[in-house]
């Protein structure tokens, strides 16, 4: 996907994750429910990304939109 979503806070959102789950993670930045998608992208070009978690732990998934690391936090909401 080239456009990146909507931004939805400029802090990421800090999720404890179940190893084998997998997360559904908003990529338009509409959802009222984030990080994760609840369906609001509906009609526009944006589609959740899927994270399958790996282990059990505490996550910080982007809710600012323009990580280069989706779904997870790199930083670059410090510089929007
Ligand atoms: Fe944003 Fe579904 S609500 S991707
Ligand atoms: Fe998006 Fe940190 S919340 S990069």
């Amino acid at each position: 996907m080239s456009a990146k979503g909507h931004v939805a806070q400029k802090a990421p959102i800090a999720v404890d994750v179940e190893a084998d789950r997998s997360y559904w993670w908003c990529t338009c930045g509409q959802s009222q429910r984030q990080p994760f998608c609840d369906g609001s992208h509906k009609g526009s070009a944006f589609v959740p990304q899927e994270y399958k978690a790996e282990a059990s732990r505490t996550l910080y998934f982007c809710a600012c939109k323009q990580t280069d690391k989706a779904p997870l936090c790199d930083g670059t909401h410090n510089k929007i």
